[in-house]
This record gives C-alpha cells, structure tokens and sequence, in this order.
C-alpha cells in the first residue's frame, strides 16, 4: 500500500472547499503533504454533512457498527507496519513505542464494539412510589448526535480511538480535529473504517487552528458533545464555550510517586527500571510520565543509585532503529521550555544527577533532586524526559501528593497490605496504582483526572456512557 497516496486522497476528499492551503513540511514517505486551514463556511458544511449523516448512522444495529469496528481492527493487524510508520513518522516516536501504540489502539477499537454491545439498560420498578402501579418502565442508551473530538500529538492514533471508538459504537457521528502536527494517523484510521464499511460523512477530520475551528464548530448547536485531551489552558477555554451540552477533558499531571521503605530490597533494581521507562519513554511526552518521586529515606541511596545508572544508559537514535530509546522531542519550542525550567531549577539550589542539557533535537534524560515545591518543575507538568527524585524524610506521603492541583494518576510501591490499603483510600487521585508506576494504563480501565486533570471519565466502557444518553420508557396499561 502506498501510504502516501491513500492519505493524500483522504486530505483531497476532506478539502472540496478550496481553502487557503499552508504547507506542510514532511521529510520521508509522507514529504509535501499538505492539509488544510479550514474556514467557517468549510466546518459549517462539515457540521452539516455530520449531522445528515448521523440521522442514517443511527438507524444501523448493534451488530453492523461492532461489524465495522472489528473489520477495522482485523485491517489494522494487516497494517501494523505502515501505521507503526506513519505514527513514528508524525509524533517522532521511536518506532518501538509507535508499534506499542499500535498493538494498543488495535485493542482500543475492539474494545469499542464489544463495550457497546454490553450496554444495557434495566427494567424500573415504578410501582415503588405510592401511584406508580400499572405500568412496565425500562431503561436505554441511545446515541447524542454530532461528537467533536479533539486530540494531542502524543498518542496519534489511539487517543483518537479513544473517542472515535465509543462514537461509532452507540451511533454517533464524529468530527476529529488531530493536533496539527500529527493528523496523518487520523486520516489512515478513516480510510480503514471506511474500507470496513463505515458509510463515508460519519467521520470527518478537520485541521486548522484549534481555538478557531472550535469556536466555529462549537457555534452549531448540532455539536452535542466535546471530547478534549490535551492541555489545562485549552480544557478551560473550551469549557467555557461548551455551554450546557456534554463535555469530557483529559488534562495534565505531575504524575506522583511514592517509593516506600516497606519496598522488598531485592525488587530494587526493578522498581528503578520502571521509573526509568515510566519518566522517559517516548521522551517523557505523555500525561501520566512519571514525573515526581518521593522516596524513603531508608531506601532513598539505593534506589536513586539505580535510576541514575539506568538513566544513563538510554540510547539517543534514529526512529526507525529498534533500539532507540529516545529521538527528537516533537518541536524546538519544547525543548526551550524543558530546558529553561531546568535552568530555574538548578538556580534555585535543585541538584542535577544526569542530563540537564540540550541533545540533539531533545535534552537528555534527567534526573533532578533538591527542589522546592514552588518549582515550575514541581508544580506543572513537565511533557519531556525529567524526572525530580526527593527524599521523602519523614514527610506525609499523603500530604505531599494530595497538595497538587493534578490528580490523574498515582502510583505506589509498598510490600505492606496495611499502608498499601490505607494510601488507597487517601490518595485524592483519580487512579492509584499499586506496586506500579503512575504511568501504568490499560486502555479498558477508568482514566479520570481530578481537580485541574480533567472532567468525565475515559476508558472504553465509561465513554460509551459518556458518548450516549439515558433514556427512560414507561409503558402503561390502559
Ligand atoms: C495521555 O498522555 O494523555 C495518555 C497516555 C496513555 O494513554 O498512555
């Protein structure tokens, strides 16, 4: 399959409208692809064909639309290649986490169809009330209308599936606005759906400035739902415009953990290993990176003494080298700002263990300790390869994470029943993870993010609630 030629006709087909047209820049397979700035009477027209087209997708069963889902997975698997490619290819992902990020999405879809078909209402009891005697009531999901998705550069393809994947499932029709720097993977997943049977107009992708094409988009009433990842800035804005229609955000952390002296020693070397992939994988460009470890102070030599060795051993490489452990970061405007908040870290008395200093196209992995709570390093999240390492010194673990303005993800390692049961209950995260790091997620279970993290929650089942509507029926003998 030429990849270039299917995703240039989906951008072809995507802007009939004859819009102003600003380049863009690829090297490789995907070179001079160009996609599209679209207008308000280019959306409007997406929104109308969106909402046309719902009013028939509606109408299609349970049974057709998990068809299309399952038939889409099964292309993927014949795919994996070129989709690894063109992921790896946008987000500069090495091309081992691109592949992770396909195996995954794959799941994701499957998911989809399958949660849905699990949807069920239940029969009301409405004679429990004095005059509610003499009528049948039951429950059931229908779908809303019109979905907006939008989604970040860091997982191209399956936070996109994320929300087109419940969508489609209850019978929604779905516009997805990619991040502008990595709309490829998009296009490639409407292609396959539509070789799958997806009747085309159910899905449409736009791209273009993302606060005018949502101010635009937003301005139709038909819209009936947003779904948002990406940053605090952008979910509180979009909030705002929302209104009273239906919206989930998926925002930032600082991404915790707690490393107890109640630790098995010889597990040591392994929960290093795992901070290490967790603070650095992909560059560290992802939500729940681990980004802030508390550690005992019995404990706390040793265990930093692994991070900082495994850290060091990470390979810079070219993406399609198998090997690689990390490449460029996505843009250089990120690598500024990584490196200027290690720069006011280190002015602050911070102490920099490994890294700390501009590699390539990144920064190298870093490890940083001594640090103030009032540090942007600290207080905000970080999306690069840093990870702050603390001795915890007597502190309140429960204190100190619960003092955070995120609270998506935490993770804790502990081999005592009794602080793992009671740091469960405290946590005030969204998710708190065991004897994992914060960076730990499978694609099936709740992501909430509390406080500025986020609003409603992901994960297959809990969006196909939140991509649908409960509706009552009461039957009444006469
Ligand atoms: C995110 O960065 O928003 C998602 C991370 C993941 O799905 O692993």
């Amino acid at each position: 399959m030429e990849i270039t030629k299917v995703i240039e006709n989906e951008i072809k087909k995507a802007s009939k409208y004859n819009l102003n047209t600003y380049p863009y820049k690829y090297i490789g397979s995907l070179e001079n692809l160009t996609i599209y700035d679209f207008d308000e009477p280019a959306l409007a027209d997406v929104v109308k064909t969106a909402q046309e087209k719902y009013l028939e997708y509606r109408k299609t069963t349970l049974y057709q639309r998990t068809e299309i889902l399952l038939n889409t997975t099964k292309l993927m698997e014949e795919h994996k290649e070129t989709i690894a490619e063109i992921i790896s290819y946008e987000a500069k992902k090495p091309v081992k986490f691109a592949m992770q990020e396909v195996e995954r999405s794959i799941q994701t879809l499957k998911l989809s169809g399958i949660e849905a078909s699990k949807l069920e209402g239940e029969y009301i009891n409405l004679d429990v009330a004095a005059n509610g005697g003499g009528r049948n009531a039951f429950t059931k999901y229908e779908s809303l209308g019109v979905v907006y998705a939008m989604t970040p550069f860091n997982f191209p393809l399956n936070l996109v599936i994320h929300k087109v994947g419940p969508a489609l499932a209850v019978g929604n029709s779905v516009i997805v606005k990619p991040s502008e720097k990595t709309p490829f993977s998009t296009y490639f997943l409407k292609y396959l759906l539509e070789q799958s049977g997806l009747p085309e107009g159910v899905m449409q992708v736009v791209t273009g400035d993302g606060e005018k094409v949502s101010d635009a988009l937003l301005s139709h009433d038909e819209i009936k739902k947003l779904s948002f990842t990406g940053s605090v800035r952008v979910g509180e804005i979009l909030k705002n415009k929302i209104g009273l229609r239906k919206l989930t955000l998926e925002l930032g952390s600082t991404s915790p953990l707690y490393i107890s002296k109640n630790v098995k020693k010889e597990n040591i070397k392994d929960i290093a290993e795992q901070v290490v992939n967790g603070a650095f994988a992909y560059n560290g460009q992802a939500c729940i990176s681990t980004q802030k470890v508390f550690i005992d102070d019995e404990v706390f030599e040793s265990v930093i003494e692994e991070i900082v060795k495994k850290t060091k051993q990470l390979q810079y490489g070219p993406l399609n080298d198998h090997t690689t452990d990390y490449s460029d970061l996505i843009d250089s405007q990120s690598q500024q700002r990584i490196i200027e908040w290690i720069k006011e870290a280190e002015q602050g008395g911070a102490e920099i263990l490994t890294g700390g200093e501009i590699y390539k196209g990144s920064v190298k992995p870093t490890v940083i300790t001594g640090t103030t709570e009032d540090m942007k390093i600290c207080r905000q999240e970080i999306f690069g390869p840093v990870v702050v390492i603390e001795n915890l010194k007597g502190r309140n673990i429960t204190e100190i994470l619960n003092d955070s303005s995120f609270g998506l993800n935490a993770g804790v390692f502990t081999s005592d029943f009794e602080e793992a049961l009671q740091l469960s209950n405290d946590l005030d995260y969204g998710q708190v993870l065991i004897n994992d790091v914060p960076t730990v997620r499978f694609d099936h279970m709740p992501y909430n993010g509390r406080r500025h993290s986020g609003y409603g929650t992901e994960g297959i089942k809990y969006a196909i609630k939140e991509m649908s509507q409960l509706k009552m029926v009461s039957l009444k003998y006469v």
